[in-house]
């Protein structure tokens, strides 16, 4: 289908914000949410793993695994140096690396680097950048979660507990930071068909030995179907993740957002 963009865009809505995209190379979510917040007036920092090329010598970006103290430590002391803190934080990174196929593969390192990854990253960055947003008594807070939180993946069981606590946490920070002017939401998208998804799919298929569209079948037979008939783009996930930071979304807090073409079929 050829991709429209319906979007009126103020291009000054978050001119002089300070932002901490966490994961926003490769193409996925991340990388979506970083250009629209930067198209939206904002000075919009990343991190990963790895450094692309034309991120090199960039002043907006920063190298270190979430996934570790240090590394989220070392995200925390690059931000405070060279920008004093944020004003709106994104803690998307999360994923699922453990093998699929059942309870009796998942090992003890296992459910701890998914834990690492999708919930312990997440608090650690919160805590390390919540002091300058409460002296200055504003700020935002997101968390990427999954509809995998209430919906538990068969192929993901680890990632599905995670998310589900990171969900939790997220209410209870949201409660806590309310009354100090501080913001805090979640976003739980459906299938999105990053390159993270991508790998989990190729990573089915080797498993199972059958072959990328067979794995991707049965990942989308899992979910029960997508009733709008297809999988997410990152933009569009973006494009809530824009509002929810935005003024317009003011009065928004503690509030999981499902976006998700219909998957989840309760209430
Ligand atoms: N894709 C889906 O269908 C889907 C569905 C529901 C929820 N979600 C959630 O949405 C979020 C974004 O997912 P996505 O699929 O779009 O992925 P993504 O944004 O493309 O994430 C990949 C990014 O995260 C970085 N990254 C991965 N592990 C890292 C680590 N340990 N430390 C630092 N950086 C790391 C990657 O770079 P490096 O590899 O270089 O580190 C890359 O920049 C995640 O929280 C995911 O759980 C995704």
């Amino acid at each position: 289908m050829e991709q429209s963009d319906h979007t009126t865009m103020d291009s000054k809505e978050l001119k002089g914000k300070r932002v901490l995209v966490t994961g926003g190379t490769k193409g996925g979510m991340g990388e979506a949410i970083v250009k629209r917040l930067a198209k939206a007036g904002a000075t919009v920092i990343t991190t990963a793993r790895t450094t692309p090329d034309e991120l090199k010598e960039s002043k907006l970006f920063i190298q270190a695994d979430i996934s570790t103290p240090e590394g989220t430590a070392k995200i925390v002391e690059y931000v405070l140096e060279q920008f004093g803190g944020v004003d709106i934080l994104v803690n998307n990174v999360g994923g699922s690396s453990t093998p699929t196929g059942g309870v009796l593969l998942q090992s003890d390192e296992d459910w701890q680097r998914t834990f690492d990854t999708n919930l312990f990253a997440a608090v650690r960055l919160d805590r390390g950048l919540l002091p300058p947003m409460l002296k200055q008594g504003n700020g935002v807070i997101l968390h990427i979660t999954s509809i995998q939180r209430r919906f538990p993946g068969e192929n993901t069981m680890a990632y599905s507990a995670a998310k589900a606590a990171l969900g939790n946490y997220s209410k209870a920070l949201a409660t806590e930071l309310a009354p100090k002017g501080i913001r805090v939401n979640s976003v739980a998208p459906g299938f999105t068909e990053t390159k993270a998804a991508e790998r989990l799919i190729e990573r089915m298929a080797q498993e199972r030995g059958c072959d990328y569209k067979d794995a991707r079948k049965i990942l989308m037979d899992s979910l029960g179907g997508i009733p709008i008939g297809r999988t997410a783009r990152p933009e569009e996930i973006a494009e809530l993740v824009a509002f929810l930071v935005s003024d317009r979304a003011s009065y928004i807090v503690g509030a999981e957002h499902t976006i998700d073409g219909g998957i989840v079929r309760t209430i």
